[in-house]
């Protein structure tokens, strides 16, 4: 199995472990800014928020420390994350369910994904989380260039496709360049981060 097989397998859902970067530190930091930067260029106060691929929810902690949020949702497929994070963040909403099979009627203001978008990178889902905005809400997508390339997903894709589900194409930030061009997996000093801002309308 080449190293590209090796990475599709181990993003397949029922591999999915605890992963241990459920705490603030510098380099998810500087992928938190970029969201928040941004979400505060689109948007003043925020009345609903869901947050995919939560984790224990420190992003949107994050985001609830930079930006008036009335109500916030995570939603997370590991119920260890799920647990630690209704223990550390009690006044948020906790939905333990992969998104590809998560049922609401309710409608996001926001919705932000962050470092999990290549976990469910497919059209069914989009389409989904389209349903699940509001009309005039905004989706912010936010990965490391070690997620998607590996796979093949360039930004250009991940617009391409989003755009055939509806979404409108808002911006696009980066963090900062990268040192080495041809290195693509994971070494914080060497990485950059991009930002996507799509509207539903
Ligand atoms: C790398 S962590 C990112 C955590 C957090 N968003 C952050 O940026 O710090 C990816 C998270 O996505 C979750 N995840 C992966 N696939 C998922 C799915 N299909 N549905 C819901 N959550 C998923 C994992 O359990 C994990 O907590």
């Amino acid at each position: 199995m080449n190293s590209k097989d090796n990475y599709a397998k181990k993003n397949e859902d029922v591999r999915i472990q605890y992963l241990s970067c459920s705490d603030i530190n510098t380099k998810n930091r500087l992928n938190y800014n970029l969201i928040v930067f941004n979400i505060n260029n689109y948007i003043e106060n925020i009345t609903s928020y869901l947050d995919i691929g939560s984790q224990e929810g420190q992003f949107a902690e994050y985001l609830n420390t930079h930006i008036n949020i009335k109500e916030t949702n995570c939603l997370d497929i590991n119920d260890v994350s799920i647990n630690n994070g209704r223990k550390r963040y009690p006044q948020f909403n906790w939905f333990c369910c992969n998104i590809k099979d998560f049922i609401t009627n309710k409608k996001y203001q926001v919705i932000t994904i962050n470092n999990s978008f290549f976990y469910f990178f497919n059209k069914n889902t989009i389409q989904k989380i389209f349903n699940m905005l509001e009309e005039i809400g905004y989706l912010f997508i936010s990965y490391g260039d070690s997620n998607l390339k590996p796979l093949n997903i360039t930004d250009n894709k991940i617009i391409k496709t989003m755009e055939e589900i509806g979404f409108n194409y808002v911006n696009s930030i980066k963090s900062f360049e990268k040192v080495d061009t041809k290195v693509n997996y994971h070494i914080t000093a060497n990485r950059w981060y991009t930002c996507l801002v799509f509207k539903k309308n």
